[in-house]
């Protein structure tokens, strides 16, 4: 697909993985960033707020623009519009988005349960944009349809440059562990670069996903929450390079306010500093004894609220 792309990406996650954040993660390692998804109709009827969700930052390569939609002459149409706003290096399409309001209206995972419909809106994205086109889907709908493989081959047969795995059905979402098993099972169907997702969380887990699913790729999404620093641990495993020590404070603390600063000039003041409540909390992950500027991180409401909280966080 792309010409030698780093084999790390950070998962597409709505309402987490702006372009801020991406940009903190591309400080640690050679990555793949995508953008969180973006509606093909709000694409189309050229929405205000859908349309920011297609930026990239300058230098931001290579990236993807992910796009949701089960109408074949919608998503070709908001492929081309994406790619013309963005410059993305490729379009993903999602086909793993559990959410009921996505599924309800045909979109997301619920894909998978009309692969006929999915392998037309393959094509149309491809006859419409002059990059690769990729697909994310996941294990099957539920224990009952476990058609990852069948799907996967789908893809390729309608042109996708690469599949990625995220080894849940829609019935579990979010919850229980994710299935390798069935990402080395689409490994060994297709010709075409794998990415494998789910649970990949540590330097031991990346190691032990790519030698179970063989695949070309790793994407890692929930423990990059306030964890820019998971792509410099992960790249350095699978380079067989010593893995960093963990972060001290005042380093989440300078990665922290790196990414506020970008919000804030991509925002503006009031969505970064609510956004900036739900990283900063991510930020202390795991830090003993931090509850009680948590508890003041979630009142912030100005940017000096936030540079106050930044400051307390580097001398925890
Ligand atoms: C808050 C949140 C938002 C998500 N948004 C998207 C999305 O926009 N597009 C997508 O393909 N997957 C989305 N996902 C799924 C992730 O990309 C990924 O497949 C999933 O979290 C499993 O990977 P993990 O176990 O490493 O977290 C989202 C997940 C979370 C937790």
């Amino acid at each position: 697909m792309l010409n030698n792309p780093p084999r790390l990406v950070l998962a597409p996650m709505a309402g987490v993985t702006d372009l801020a954040f991406r940009a903190v993660c591309r400080a640690f390692a050679p990555i793949v960033t995508v953008t969180e998804m973006v509606s093909s109709k709000g694409l189309v009827y050229r929405d205000a707020k859908t349309a920011r969700l297609t930026a990239l930052a300058e230098g931001e390569h290579p990236a993807g623009v992910q796009i949701f939609g089960s109408d074949p002459a919608c998503m070709a149409q908001a492929a081309a519009i994406a790619l013309e706003m963005s410059g993305a290096d490729f379009v993903d399409i999602n086909m793993g988005c559990p959410t009921p309001k996505i599924v309800k209206n045909g979109d997301g995972c619920q894909l998978m349960r009309d692969p006929e419909l999915a392998g037309r809106i393959i094509e149309a994205v491809r006859s419409a944009v002059n990059v690769p086109v990729t697909v994310k889907f996941r294990r099957g709908w539920d224990k009952g349809s476990l058609n990852a493989v069948e799907f996967a081959r789908m893809c390729e047969q309608a042109g996708a440059s690469a599949v990625c795995v995220h080894g849940r059905t829609k019935a579990q979402m979010y919850g229980g562990a994710a299935d390798w098993d069935c990402i080395a099972a689409v490994k060994a169907a297709v010709g075409i670069p794998v990415v494998a997702n789910g649970d990949i969380c540590s330097p031991e887990t990346a190691l032990r996903a790519l030698k179970h699913t063989g695949a070309d790729m790793l994407m890692a999404g929930r423990a990059a929450f306030g964890n820019p620093f998971l792509f410099g641990e992960l790249d350095a495993a699978i380079n067989g390079r010593p893995i960093p020590a963990p972060p001290a404070p005042s380093q989440r603390a300078h990665w922290a306010g790196v990414q506020f600063g970008l919000a804030l000039e991509n925002r503006g003041e009031r969505p970064a500093v609510l956004e900036a409540r739900r990283h900063f909390c991510w930020y202390l992950h795991g830090l003993p004894r931090a509850g009680w500027l948590k508890a003041e991180i979630i009142k912030m409401r100005t940017r000096e609220d936030a540079y106050e909280a930044l400051k307390k966080m580097a001398e925890l």
